[in-house]
Order: structure tokens, then sequence, then C-alpha cells
């Protein structure tokens, strides 16, 4: 039975999540949560969309089978393969999607070019598509997918020389000031905010989603009186399929620029 006590699940094909579980547990401390990374799978961005679905619709049921009063996917690349899915078969189930944040980055100035940093499949889909096509009119969007920053995550490498010449490469054509916004369109990319930052310029704003699906976590939860009446801090469970990174996902929780 789903209860004011029972868990907030928050799941991803990784370490991605963390930067969103950071921001639940910043706005819900006294939630209790837990933390399913799919490492063994990673990366999803570079699947099928049916592998995605496939694999994220497991990871949730059995979240949903074991009492979570909510799931946050917290993961651009399987909410888009998989949220629209779940949320037909569980009408009233509090689930809590990522997007790319394309709005605030398009409406930030007058006719930004903003670039789309995600991973080859939330670019491509049709999700993504339709979100750019309603803000076309406000910003000029360049799509750019970065899946091997996904694996310098994975393997905690964010700060080697290799990752910061893979995103010098990638980004060299936008660096030094060239765009005015960067949207971050995938939970494992704030990890490497300040790299990116960096190399295109400090005045480049940069957005990604992870507060605001916090926000719509609590939001969703309120709506159902099911926020904790706790006064002390939750736990944090965190599991993974590959039970060998379940330390580097407890140290990446704790790291602060996220
Ligand atoms: N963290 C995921 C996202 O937000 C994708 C990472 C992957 O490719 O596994 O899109």
């Amino acid at each position: 039975m789903i209860t004011k006590e029972s868990p907030i699940a928050v799941v991803d094909s990784g370490m991605g999540g963390i930067t969103v579980l950071r921001k639940l547990h910043r706005l819900m401390p006294n939630e209790n949560y837990i933390y399913f990374g799919d490492s063994a799978n990673s990366p999803y961005g570079t699947k099928t969309k049916e592998e995605i679905r496939l694999l994220t619709v497991n990871a949730v049921e059995s979240l949903m089978k074991r009492g979570a009063k909510s799931v946050v996917i917290a993961c651009n690349t399987a909410t888009s393969a998989a949220a629209g899915y779940l949320r037909e078969k569980y009408p009233d189930y509090p689930f809590v999607g990522l997007e790319p944040a394309l709005k605030p980055a398009a409406l930030s100035s007058k006719w930004p070019r903003v670039l789309v940093l995600a991973t080859p499949l939330t670019l491509k889909e049709e999700k993504f598509n339709n979100l750019m096509a309603r803000f076309e009119g406000e910003a000029e969007f360049i799509k750019l997918p970065a899946p091997e920053l996904v694996g310098f995550v994975e393997r905690g490498e964010v700060d080697t020389q290799e990752c910061t010449e893979y995103l010098e490469r990638i980004l060299e054509p936008y660096a030094d000031h060239k765009v005015d916004a960067v949207v971050l369109g995938c939970t494992h990319f704030p990890f490497a905010r300040k790299e990116i930052q960096s190399i295109l310029g400090e005045e480049v704003l940069v957005f990604e989603g992870s507060m605001g699906a916090a926000k719509q976590c609590q939001r969703l939860l309120a709506q159902r009186d099911l926020l904790t009446d706790s006064t002390q801090e939750g736990i944090i469970s965190f599991e993974n399929s590959d039970e060998s990174k379940i330390e580097q996902c407890i140290k990446m929780f704790g790291f602060n620029d996220v």
C-alpha cells in the first residue's frame, strides 16, 4: 500500500539521474528515495527505442510493485522512449519525466542561438522534435548529439584530458560565445557543466531540467496528499544493475557542482 512514508523512486540508465536526485533531496530532504541506475545496460542513448522502452518499463514497474509513491524517470532518453506508454498504462500514477529545457532557453533573450546537447535517441525522437517546433519561432536551435560524454560520466572520467579533448572537438564550432545558450538535454551532462561552460564561454546561459522535475514531483505528491509528515532527513537507497557501481553512485551524489 502506498502511504506518505513510501519512497520516491528515481531511475536512470546509470549515474545521470543523480543530478535529479540531488535536486529532489534538496527540495524534499525528509522523503525516502530509491535510486536505481541501470549501469549494466548503459548507455541507453544509442539503443533502439524498443530496447530502451523495455528496460525502462521493467525498472519502473518493479519499483511500482515495491510501493514507490512516485517514479521519476530521471533520463531524457528513457522519458522519450517510455513515458507515454507508462502514462497510458497507469493514467492515475504520478510519473515525472525529463525533457530538454528548450522553453526557458528559447525565452532567455531575443532570438537566441541555442545549442542542444543530448543523446542521439532524444534528438531524433518525435517528442523532442514536436517540442522544438513549438519554440522555433523564438530561437535558433542547433542539435548536437554527445553520446561519448555519457561514457565519460559513467566511468567517472569527466576531469580527464581525454574527456576535455572530446568536448573541445565537438564544441569547437560553437566555442567562444558563438551561441547564447546551451541546453543540457541529458541528465548525465550537468556533471560536465563546468567543462562545457568554459569551452563555450562564461556568458553562455546553461539550462537543464532537474529542478523543474523535482518541483513537478513535489506538486504531484502534494495534490495526492502523499508528501511525508516526517521532520527527519530521509534515507536514500542506491541500487544498480551493476552492483560494482553502487559506491560510485554514492560518491557522485556528493559531487557539489550539480
Ligand atoms: N541520462 C540519459 C538522458 O538523460 C541518457 C544516458 C544514456 O545514453 O544512457 O538522456
